[in-house]
Protein backbone atom coordinates (compact mmCIF):
# COMPACT_ATOMS: atom_id res chain seq x y z
CA UNK A 1 0.00 0.00 0.00
CA UNK A 2 1.14 3.49 -1.15
CA UNK A 3 1.21 6.09 1.48
CA UNK A 4 -0.83 8.20 -0.28
CA UNK A 5 -4.22 8.55 1.29
CA UNK A 6 -6.51 8.38 -2.06
CA UNK A 7 -9.97 8.72 -0.24
CA UNK A 8 -8.81 12.10 1.28
CA UNK A 9 -6.83 13.20 -1.72
CA UNK A 10 -10.69 12.50 -3.78
CA UNK A 11 -12.25 14.98 -1.73
CA UNK A 12 -9.84 17.46 -3.03
CA UNK A 13 -11.22 17.54 -6.48
CA UNK A 14 -14.68 18.70 -7.11
CA UNK A 15 -15.19 17.31 -10.80
CA UNK A 16 -14.93 13.46 -9.08
CA UNK A 17 -18.15 13.86 -7.47
CA UNK A 18 -19.23 14.17 -11.00
CA UNK A 19 -21.89 11.40 -12.19
CA UNK A 20 -22.39 11.11 -16.37
CA UNK A 21 -25.50 9.38 -17.36
CA UNK A 22 -25.99 8.17 -13.04
CA UNK A 23 -22.99 7.06 -13.45
CA UNK A 24 -19.80 7.71 -11.27
CA UNK A 25 -17.15 9.40 -13.57
CA UNK A 26 -14.13 7.47 -13.81
CA UNK A 27 -11.08 9.65 -15.08
CA UNK A 28 -8.49 7.41 -16.70
CA UNK A 29 -7.53 10.33 -19.43
CA UNK A 30 -4.87 12.03 -17.44
CA UNK A 31 -1.86 11.65 -19.33
CA UNK A 32 -3.88 14.31 -21.36
CA UNK A 33 -4.50 16.59 -18.43
CA UNK A 34 -5.19 16.13 -14.84
CA UNK A 35 -7.86 16.93 -12.99
CA UNK A 36 -7.36 20.67 -10.44
CA UNK A 37 -8.03 20.55 -6.67
CA UNK A 38 -9.97 22.83 -4.96
CA UNK A 39 -6.80 24.98 -3.98
CA UNK A 40 -6.25 25.46 -7.38
CA UNK A 41 -9.38 26.62 -8.68
CA UNK A 42 -9.55 28.91 -5.39
CA UNK A 43 -5.69 30.17 -6.67
CA UNK A 44 -7.16 31.37 -9.81
CA UNK A 45 -10.95 33.33 -8.41
CA UNK A 46 -8.83 34.65 -5.27
CA UNK A 47 -6.63 36.72 -8.01
CA UNK A 48 -9.12 37.68 -10.04
CA UNK A 49 -11.81 38.70 -6.80
CA UNK A 50 -8.91 40.22 -4.97
CA UNK A 51 -5.36 41.21 -6.81
CA UNK A 52 -6.54 41.12 -10.73
CA UNK A 53 -3.35 44.00 -11.87
CA UNK A 54 -0.87 43.47 -14.25
CA UNK A 55 2.77 42.69 -13.43
CA UNK A 56 6.03 44.16 -12.78
CA UNK A 57 4.60 47.51 -14.27
CA UNK A 58 2.49 49.20 -11.56
CA UNK A 59 3.93 50.24 -8.04
CA UNK A 60 0.21 50.19 -6.53
CA UNK A 61 -1.17 47.68 -4.31
CA UNK A 62 -2.79 45.27 -6.37
CA UNK A 63 0.19 45.50 -8.49
CA UNK A 64 2.63 44.75 -5.92
CA UNK A 65 0.23 41.51 -4.78
CA UNK A 66 0.32 40.06 -8.18
CA UNK A 67 3.85 40.82 -9.02
CA UNK A 68 5.14 39.25 -5.72
CA UNK A 69 2.78 35.88 -6.58
CA UNK A 70 3.34 35.38 -9.90
CA UNK A 71 7.32 35.41 -9.28
CA UNK A 72 7.00 33.98 -5.96
CA UNK A 73 6.01 30.76 -8.09
CA UNK A 74 8.81 30.79 -10.11
CA UNK A 75 10.59 29.84 -6.82
CA UNK A 76 8.88 26.81 -6.26
CA UNK A 77 9.25 25.25 -9.72
CA UNK A 78 13.06 26.32 -8.71
CA UNK A 79 12.61 24.36 -5.86
CA UNK A 80 10.31 21.74 -6.94
CA UNK A 81 12.45 20.23 -10.51
CA UNK A 82 15.87 21.13 -8.51
CA UNK A 83 16.97 24.21 -10.33
CA UNK A 84 20.07 26.35 -9.28
CA UNK A 85 18.11 29.50 -10.12
CA UNK A 86 15.10 31.14 -10.40
CA UNK A 87 16.23 32.89 -13.57
CA UNK A 88 16.52 29.40 -14.94
CA UNK A 89 12.56 29.10 -14.99
CA UNK A 90 10.63 30.76 -17.84
CA UNK A 91 6.93 30.70 -18.09
CA UNK A 92 5.38 29.65 -21.50
CA UNK A 93 2.21 28.69 -22.58
CA UNK A 94 2.63 25.13 -22.34
CA UNK A 95 5.67 22.20 -23.21
CA UNK A 96 5.15 22.84 -27.27
CA UNK A 97 5.70 26.60 -26.70
CA UNK A 98 8.88 25.62 -24.92
CA UNK A 99 10.51 23.39 -27.35
CA UNK A 100 9.33 25.77 -30.29
CA UNK A 101 10.90 28.27 -28.12
CA UNK A 102 14.75 26.58 -28.00
CA UNK A 103 14.17 25.09 -31.41
CA UNK A 104 13.58 27.96 -32.70
CA UNK A 105 16.43 30.55 -30.59
CA UNK A 106 19.20 28.12 -29.68
CA UNK A 107 18.43 25.64 -32.34
CA UNK A 108 18.87 28.95 -35.17
CA UNK A 109 22.18 30.86 -32.85
CA UNK A 110 23.75 26.80 -33.30
CA UNK A 111 22.40 24.83 -35.95
CA UNK A 112 24.63 24.31 -39.13
CA UNK A 113 24.37 22.50 -42.21
CA UNK A 114 25.59 18.07 -41.53
CA UNK A 115 24.78 18.88 -38.18
CA UNK A 116 22.49 15.79 -36.46
CA UNK A 117 19.81 16.48 -33.86
CA UNK A 118 19.06 12.98 -31.85
CA UNK A 119 15.89 12.11 -31.03
CA UNK A 120 13.69 8.99 -30.40
CA UNK A 121 11.27 6.82 -32.08
CA UNK A 122 9.12 7.59 -28.91
CA UNK A 123 8.72 11.69 -28.90
CA UNK A 124 5.27 13.09 -28.80
CA UNK A 125 5.26 15.51 -32.46
CA UNK A 126 5.58 18.50 -30.11
CA UNK A 127 9.05 17.26 -29.46
CA UNK A 128 9.58 15.99 -33.31
CA UNK A 129 7.76 18.79 -35.79
CA UNK A 130 9.62 21.98 -34.15
CA UNK A 131 13.32 19.78 -35.20
CA UNK A 132 11.73 18.80 -38.29
CA UNK A 133 11.58 22.43 -38.96
CA UNK A 134 14.76 23.46 -37.57
CA UNK A 135 16.40 20.47 -39.61
CA UNK A 136 14.71 21.64 -42.96
CA UNK A 137 15.86 25.25 -42.39
CA UNK A 138 19.12 24.64 -41.44
CA UNK A 139 20.31 21.84 -43.51
CA UNK A 140 20.63 19.19 -40.84
CA UNK A 141 19.58 15.58 -40.07
CA UNK A 142 17.43 14.22 -37.81
CA UNK A 143 18.91 10.77 -35.97
CA UNK A 144 16.20 8.39 -34.16
CA UNK A 145 17.27 6.40 -31.14
CA UNK A 146 15.12 2.69 -31.64
CA UNK A 147 13.16 1.11 -29.58
CA UNK A 148 13.31 -2.77 -28.10
CA UNK A 149 11.02 -5.18 -28.24
CA UNK A 150 10.32 -4.29 -24.77
CA UNK A 151 9.31 -1.07 -25.46
CA UNK A 152 12.27 0.30 -24.11
CA UNK A 153 14.83 2.86 -25.50
CA UNK A 154 17.86 1.12 -27.53
CA UNK A 155 20.70 1.87 -25.49
CA UNK A 156 23.22 0.24 -27.24
CA UNK A 157 22.31 2.37 -30.51
CA UNK A 158 21.76 5.37 -28.51
CA UNK A 159 25.82 5.06 -28.39
CA UNK A 160 26.43 4.96 -32.01
CA UNK A 161 23.85 7.40 -32.44
CA UNK A 162 25.37 10.04 -30.39
CA UNK A 163 28.59 11.48 -31.83
CA UNK A 164 30.68 14.48 -32.49
CA UNK A 165 28.20 15.44 -35.10
CA UNK A 166 25.23 15.43 -32.56
CA UNK A 167 24.46 18.84 -31.09
CA UNK A 168 21.45 18.36 -29.20
CA UNK A 169 19.51 15.06 -27.93
CA UNK A 170 15.69 16.09 -27.12
CA UNK A 171 14.07 12.94 -25.98
CA UNK A 172 11.19 12.13 -23.44
CA UNK A 173 11.30 11.58 -20.27
CA UNK A 174 8.18 9.27 -19.86
CA UNK A 175 6.43 8.26 -22.79
CA UNK A 176 2.59 9.07 -22.91
CA UNK A 177 1.96 5.98 -24.99
CA UNK A 178 4.47 3.41 -24.02
CA UNK A 179 5.34 4.72 -20.22
CA UNK A 180 8.29 3.86 -20.46
CA UNK A 181 10.69 5.88 -18.53
CA UNK A 182 13.55 7.14 -20.34
CA UNK A 183 17.10 6.84 -18.58
CA UNK A 184 17.88 10.69 -19.50
CA UNK A 185 20.57 10.91 -17.21
CA UNK A 186 22.68 8.34 -19.29
CA UNK A 187 21.54 10.10 -22.41
CA UNK A 188 22.79 13.87 -20.84
CA UNK A 189 26.54 12.20 -20.07
CA UNK A 190 26.34 10.78 -23.74
CA UNK A 191 25.43 14.51 -25.02
CA UNK A 192 27.74 15.81 -22.84
CA UNK A 193 30.47 13.66 -23.79
CA UNK A 194 30.03 14.06 -27.52
CA UNK A 195 29.79 17.95 -26.41
CA UNK A 196 26.15 18.11 -27.05
CA UNK A 197 23.26 19.42 -25.55
CA UNK A 198 20.14 17.92 -23.79
CA UNK A 199 16.46 18.99 -23.74
CA UNK A 200 14.40 16.77 -21.59
CA UNK A 201 10.65 16.63 -22.50
CA UNK A 202 9.04 15.90 -19.24
CA UNK A 203 5.35 16.57 -20.09
CA UNK A 204 4.69 13.06 -19.03
CA UNK A 205 7.84 12.93 -16.50
CA UNK A 206 7.66 16.14 -14.19
CA UNK A 207 3.91 15.15 -12.61
CA UNK A 208 5.18 11.46 -11.71
CA UNK A 209 8.59 11.39 -11.05
CA UNK A 210 10.56 12.92 -8.62
CA UNK A 211 13.01 15.21 -11.03
CA UNK A 212 16.42 17.00 -10.24
CA UNK A 213 17.60 18.78 -13.08
CA UNK A 214 20.60 18.95 -11.35
CA UNK A 215 20.91 15.36 -10.74
CA UNK A 216 20.04 14.42 -14.22
CA UNK A 217 22.39 17.28 -15.41
CA UNK A 218 20.28 18.33 -18.48
CA UNK A 219 20.11 21.44 -20.13
CA UNK A 220 17.12 22.41 -21.10
CA UNK A 221 13.87 20.29 -19.06
CA UNK A 222 9.75 21.26 -20.78
CA UNK A 223 6.63 20.45 -18.80
CA UNK A 224 3.05 21.46 -18.70
CA UNK A 225 1.35 21.91 -15.67
CA UNK A 226 -2.08 21.21 -16.70
CA UNK A 227 -0.58 17.46 -16.67
CA UNK A 228 0.36 18.26 -12.66
CA UNK A 229 -2.86 19.28 -11.09
CA UNK A 230 -2.89 22.77 -12.60
CA UNK A 231 -4.46 24.92 -14.67
CA UNK A 232 -4.40 25.20 -18.64
CA UNK A 233 -2.32 28.03 -20.39
CA UNK A 234 1.53 27.28 -18.29
CA UNK A 235 4.72 25.57 -19.38
CA UNK A 236 7.70 25.81 -17.96
CA UNK A 237 11.10 26.05 -19.87
CA UNK A 238 14.04 25.51 -17.39
CA UNK A 239 17.74 26.41 -19.03
CA UNK A 240 21.00 26.40 -17.60
CA UNK A 241 21.46 29.85 -17.05
CA UNK A 242 24.85 30.15 -19.78
CA UNK A 243 22.35 28.74 -22.04
CA UNK A 244 19.88 31.19 -21.97
CA UNK A 245 21.75 34.43 -21.33
CA UNK A 246 23.43 32.97 -24.89
CA UNK A 247 19.94 32.44 -26.55
CA UNK A 248 18.31 35.75 -28.00
CA UNK A 249 14.98 36.34 -27.75
CA UNK A 250 11.70 33.89 -29.01
CA UNK A 251 8.90 36.37 -29.13
CA UNK A 252 9.65 40.04 -28.84
CA UNK A 253 7.57 43.55 -27.65
CA UNK A 254 6.64 44.90 -24.50
CA UNK A 255 8.24 43.34 -21.55
CA UNK A 256 11.39 42.04 -22.66
CA UNK A 257 13.73 45.18 -23.40
CA UNK A 258 15.58 47.43 -21.37
CA UNK A 259 15.96 50.44 -24.07
CA UNK A 260 13.88 51.26 -27.00
CA UNK A 261 15.02 53.27 -29.83
CA UNK A 262 12.88 53.48 -33.37
CA UNK A 263 15.23 51.17 -35.17
CA UNK A 264 16.98 49.11 -32.56
CA UNK A 265 15.96 47.80 -28.48
CA UNK A 266 18.70 45.89 -25.98
CA UNK A 267 17.21 43.06 -24.11
CA UNK A 268 16.43 42.81 -20.56
CA UNK A 269 17.79 40.22 -18.00
CA UNK A 270 15.92 36.19 -17.60
CA UNK A 271 14.41 34.96 -17.24
CA UNK A 272 11.69 37.99 -18.61
CA UNK A 273 13.78 38.17 -21.87
CA UNK A 274 11.57 35.25 -22.97
CA UNK A 275 8.65 36.98 -21.21
CA UNK A 276 7.05 39.14 -23.72
CA UNK A 277 3.56 40.45 -23.15
CA UNK A 278 1.52 40.07 -20.43
CA UNK A 279 2.01 37.16 -18.44
CA UNK A 280 -0.60 34.14 -18.45
CA UNK A 281 -0.80 35.38 -14.77
CA UNK A 282 -3.56 33.57 -12.81
CA UNK A 283 -2.71 30.61 -14.14
CA UNK A 284 1.04 30.82 -13.22
CA UNK A 285 -0.45 31.88 -9.33
CA UNK A 286 -2.42 28.85 -9.65
CA UNK A 287 -0.12 26.76 -10.65
CA UNK A 288 2.17 27.37 -7.59
CA UNK A 289 -1.01 25.67 -5.71
CA UNK A 290 -0.43 22.61 -7.63
CA UNK A 291 3.26 22.57 -6.94
CA UNK A 292 2.31 22.92 -3.26
CA UNK A 293 0.12 19.93 -3.72
CA UNK A 294 1.83 17.52 -5.16
CA UNK A 295 4.71 18.38 -2.83
CA UNK A 296 2.79 18.12 0.17
CA UNK A 297 1.68 14.39 -0.88
CA UNK A 298 5.57 13.76 -1.44
CA UNK A 299 6.45 13.43 -4.97
CA UNK A 300 8.28 9.34 -3.80
CA UNK A 301 4.47 8.83 -2.61
CA UNK A 302 3.09 10.00 -5.94
CA UNK A 303 5.25 7.68 -7.71
CA UNK A 304 4.63 4.54 -5.52
CA UNK A 305 0.89 4.89 -6.25
CA UNK A 306 1.45 4.94 -9.11
CA UNK A 307 3.66 1.79 -9.46
CA UNK A 308 0.97 -0.14 -7.12
CA UNK A 309 -1.82 1.23 -9.76
CA UNK A 310 0.03 0.64 -12.81
CA UNK A 311 1.23 -2.96 -11.43
CA UNK A 312 -2.46 -4.31 -11.16
CA UNK A 313 -3.95 -3.07 -14.22
CA UNK A 314 -1.20 -4.41 -16.21
CA UNK A 315 -2.26 -7.79 -14.25
CA UNK A 316 -6.20 -7.27 -14.77
CA UNK A 317 -5.99 -6.31 -18.07
CA UNK A 318 -4.29 -9.02 -19.21
CA UNK A 319 -6.33 -11.58 -18.03
CA UNK A 320 -8.53 -10.64 -21.18
CA UNK A 321 -7.00 -12.81 -22.93
CA UNK A 322 -7.03 -10.96 -26.49
CA UNK A 323 -5.37 -7.78 -25.30
CA UNK A 324 -2.00 -6.59 -26.51
CA UNK A 325 -0.33 -3.80 -24.16
CA UNK A 326 2.33 -1.86 -25.47
CA UNK A 327 5.38 -1.15 -23.45
CA UNK A 328 7.54 -2.22 -20.49
CA UNK A 329 5.97 -5.45 -18.99
CA UNK A 330 7.59 -4.05 -15.37
CA UNK A 331 5.39 -1.82 -14.02
CA UNK A 332 9.06 -0.03 -11.92
CA UNK A 333 10.08 0.79 -15.67
CA UNK A 334 7.25 2.95 -16.30
CA UNK A 335 4.60 5.39 -15.50
CA UNK A 336 0.73 5.52 -15.51
CA UNK A 337 -0.04 5.18 -19.23
CA UNK A 338 -1.20 2.17 -20.67
CA UNK A 339 -2.04 2.05 -24.06
CA UNK A 340 -3.45 -0.86 -25.43
CA UNK A 341 -5.78 -2.78 -28.41
CA UNK A 342 -8.40 -5.67 -27.59
CA UNK A 343 -8.21 -7.96 -30.80
CA UNK A 344 -10.47 -6.98 -33.32
CA UNK A 345 -11.92 -4.04 -31.58
CA UNK A 346 -11.13 -0.53 -33.08
CA UNK A 347 -9.30 1.44 -30.70
CA UNK A 348 -12.71 3.98 -31.34
CA UNK A 349 -15.29 1.60 -30.43
CA UNK A 350 -13.37 1.22 -26.98
CA UNK A 351 -13.37 4.88 -25.79
CA UNK A 352 -16.60 4.65 -26.74
CA UNK A 353 -17.88 1.80 -24.45
CA UNK A 354 -15.72 3.18 -22.14
CA UNK A 355 -17.42 6.75 -22.34
CA UNK A 356 -21.12 5.02 -22.52
CA UNK A 357 -19.82 3.54 -18.80
CA UNK A 358 -18.54 6.94 -17.69
CA UNK A 359 -14.73 5.84 -18.09
CA UNK A 360 -13.21 8.60 -19.90
CA UNK A 361 -10.17 6.94 -22.03
CA UNK A 362 -8.23 8.31 -24.72
CA UNK A 363 -8.30 6.87 -28.16
CA UNK A 364 -6.28 7.53 -31.26
CA UNK A 365 -2.88 8.09 -32.30
CA UNK A 366 -1.82 10.17 -29.46
CA UNK A 367 0.20 12.59 -31.12
CA UNK A 368 2.78 10.14 -31.69
CA UNK A 369 2.02 9.14 -35.84
CA UNK A 370 5.75 7.90 -36.51
CA UNK A 371 5.10 5.25 -33.21
CA UNK A 372 2.06 4.22 -34.34
CA UNK A 373 3.70 3.27 -37.74
CA UNK A 374 6.35 1.29 -35.68
CA UNK A 375 3.83 -0.72 -33.78
CA UNK A 376 1.95 -0.96 -37.01
CA UNK A 377 -1.28 0.18 -35.61
CA UNK A 378 -3.60 3.02 -36.18
CA UNK A 379 -4.20 3.82 -33.22
CA UNK A 380 -4.72 2.90 -29.54
CA UNK A 381 -6.92 2.74 -26.72
CA UNK A 382 -5.48 4.64 -23.51
CA UNK A 383 -5.98 4.53 -19.58
CA UNK A 384 -3.91 7.14 -17.85
CA UNK A 385 -3.54 7.32 -13.93
CA UNK A 386 -2.96 9.78 -11.37
CA UNK A 387 -2.97 10.43 -7.72
CA UNK A 388 -6.80 10.32 -7.03
CA UNK A 389 -7.04 7.00 -9.16
CA UNK A 390 -7.72 3.48 -7.51
CA UNK A 391 -8.00 0.06 -8.29
CA UNK A 392 -12.00 0.04 -8.02
CA UNK A 393 -11.32 2.02 -10.98
CA UNK A 394 -9.24 -0.32 -12.85
CA UNK A 395 -11.93 -2.96 -12.09
CA UNK A 396 -14.54 -0.61 -13.94
CA UNK A 397 -12.20 -0.13 -16.49
CA UNK A 398 -11.97 -3.99 -16.81
CA UNK A 399 -15.61 -4.41 -17.06
CA UNK A 400 -16.20 -1.99 -19.41
CA UNK A 401 -13.24 -3.89 -22.08
CA UNK A 402 -14.92 -7.11 -20.90
CA UNK A 403 -18.52 -6.07 -22.35
CA UNK A 404 -16.64 -4.39 -25.55
CA UNK A 405 -15.36 -7.54 -26.00
CA UNK A 406 -18.32 -9.61 -25.80
CA UNK A 407 -19.98 -7.66 -27.89
CA UNK A 408 -17.95 -5.97 -30.43
CA UNK A 409 -15.21 -8.54 -30.19
CA UNK A 410 -16.86 -11.16 -31.86
CA UNK A 411 -19.22 -9.63 -34.09
CA UNK A 412 -16.17 -8.45 -35.54
CA UNK A 413 -14.89 -11.81 -35.77
CA UNK A 414 -18.06 -13.25 -37.34
C1 LIG B 1 5.29 13.50 -24.06
C2 LIG B 1 4.57 14.75 -24.37
N1 LIG B 1 5.25 15.80 -24.81
C3 LIG B 1 4.67 16.97 -25.09
C4 LIG B 1 3.31 17.13 -24.95
C5 LIG B 1 2.69 18.44 -25.30
O1 LIG B 1 2.17 19.05 -24.16
P1 LIG B 1 1.33 20.39 -24.32
O2 LIG B 1 0.18 20.06 -25.22
O3 LIG B 1 0.92 20.73 -22.94
O4 LIG B 1 2.24 21.38 -24.94
C6 LIG B 1 2.54 16.06 -24.51
C7 LIG B 1 1.08 16.18 -24.39
O5 LIG B 1 0.34 15.25 -24.33
C8 LIG B 1 3.19 14.84 -24.21
O6 LIG B 1 2.50 13.78 -23.78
Amino acid sequence: MSNLNVEQIRKDFPILQRKIGGKQLVYLDNAATSQKPRSVIDALTGYYEGYNANIHRGIHTLAEEATDAYESVRDTVREFIDAEHSHEIIFTRNSTEAINLVAYSWGNANILPGDEIVLTAMEHHSNLIPWQRLATERNAKLVFIPITECGQLDMEEARKLISSKTKIVAVTLMSNVLGTINPVKELAKLAHEKGAVILVDGAQGVPHVKTSVRDLDVDFLVFSMHKMLGPTGVGILYGKTELLEAMPPFQSGGHMITSVWRDKATWTELPWKFEAGTSNIADVIASGKAIEYLTALGMDNVREHEIEITKYALKKLNELGDITIFGPKDATLRGGVISFNVDAIHAHDIGQICADAAIAVRAGHHCCQPLMRDLNVMGTARASFYIYNTKDEVDLLFEALKEADKVLGHVACR
